[in-house]
């Protein structure tokens, strides 16, 4: 007689999501999602946004626990606002190319070199940098933040140089900048998007400030993730392209399902336009971390109190 042998299977999608929602009501956790998290995710988050509208919404939850797919800035950030909430993170590798560009001790060292200029940092960075900040700003503020400062003071802007470029050209104030980048916004091929557009010659073309100059020359509209898809709602046009990590296409066609959006590639047709730091997390890694309520965000309180100083500016100043 032959006796099967006895195979265990892994969990279904299901199984996640009906374990996730039964823990997040025993737990009392929001799940907070960026729209760069695969569609799963977004599709179980209690909310999904841009990082302004994260860090908000981190700042106002009654939940005792949030967990926070996306990347570690953002759990830092939710962390520095809430800091008698648990802050959960699927995937603590989940980083973030600009936040490793500005490392704390070169930024101290530049500081230095300028002690007349404001300080002005992308969220986009680790706590440590916020702590050395004036004022922190996300790519759907910075213009009006930046804007709102002082005319006599020169402005130091890091760590994304890309975004330091276009809020310059768009306040026209003169900012040195740090010469960070994303290595996503950085990856889009401008032929694949000259094709795109010589196919497709009514499409409007969506692009995130993190992007190259001369592909932003080439965007009808420029924004925030937000933003981009506020426009793909309301914009008369019915097809877009969209230069920015293609997670937020998912919640386009959720919202506008009669339009047509198109992603574009990395160079050499490469999937690097994904972001490999957010799709580390998953459906099974956010099951875990409300399972085993860890890995947690742990600060060091002074830096803590520090970087909640040019936050909370931001948060104020941010219509
Ligand atoms: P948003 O502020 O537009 O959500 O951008 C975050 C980000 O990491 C872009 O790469
Ligand atoms: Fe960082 Fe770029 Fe990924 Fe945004 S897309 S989290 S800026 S590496």
């Amino acid at each position: 007689m032959v006796f099967a042998a006895s195979q265990s299977t892994a969990p279904t999608d299901a199984e996640h999501i009906a374990a996730i929602a039964r823990l997040r009501r025993e737990r009392n956790a929001v799940i907070l999602a960026h729209y760069y998290q695969e569609d799963a995710i977004q599709d179980i988050a209690d909310f999904i946004g841009d990082s302004l509208e994260l860090s908000r919404k981190a700042a106002a939850t009654d939940a005792d626990v949030i967990v926070f797919c996306g990347v570690h800035f953002m759990a830092e950030t939710a962390k520095i606002l809430s800091p008698e909430k648990t802050v959960l993170i699927p995937d603590p590798e989940a980083g973030c190319s600009l936040a490793d560009a500005c490392p704390s001790e070169p930024f101290a060292a530049f500081r230095a070199e300028h002690p007349d200029h404001l300080v002005v940092s992308y969220i986009n960075c680790s706590a440590a940098i916020k702590a050395q900040s004036d004022l922190i700003c996300t790519s759907s503020n910075a213009v009006d933040l930046v804007n709102q400062l002082p005319a006599d003071r020169p402005v130091l802007f890091a760590p994304d140089q890309n975004l330091g470029r276009w809020v310059q050209q768009q306040s026209g104030r003169q900012l040195t900048l740090w010469p960070g980048s994303c290595i996503v916004h950085e990856s889009f091929s401008e032929q694949a998007l000259l094709r795109l557009q010589a196919d497709h010659p009514d499409a409007e073309v969506l692009a995130h400030p993190e992007c190259l100059p001369h592909l932003l020359d080439l965007a009808d509209f420029i924004g925030s993730t937000s933003k981009l898809l506020q426009r793909a709602e309301h914009s008369p046009a019915s097809s877009f392209i969209v230069l920015t990590e293609p997670g937020i296409l998912h919640q386009m066609r959720r919202k506008v399902p009669g339009k047509t959006f198109f992603e574009v590639p990395g160079t050499d047709g490469c999937s690097c336009n994904a972001c490999p730091y957010m799709r580390l997390n998953t459906l099974e890694k956010l099951r875990r971390c409300l399972e085993t309520m860890g890995p947690a965000i742990e600060l060091d309180e002074a830096i803590r109190q520090r970087a909640l100083v040019p936050i909370q500016r931001m948060l104020d100043m941010s219509r």
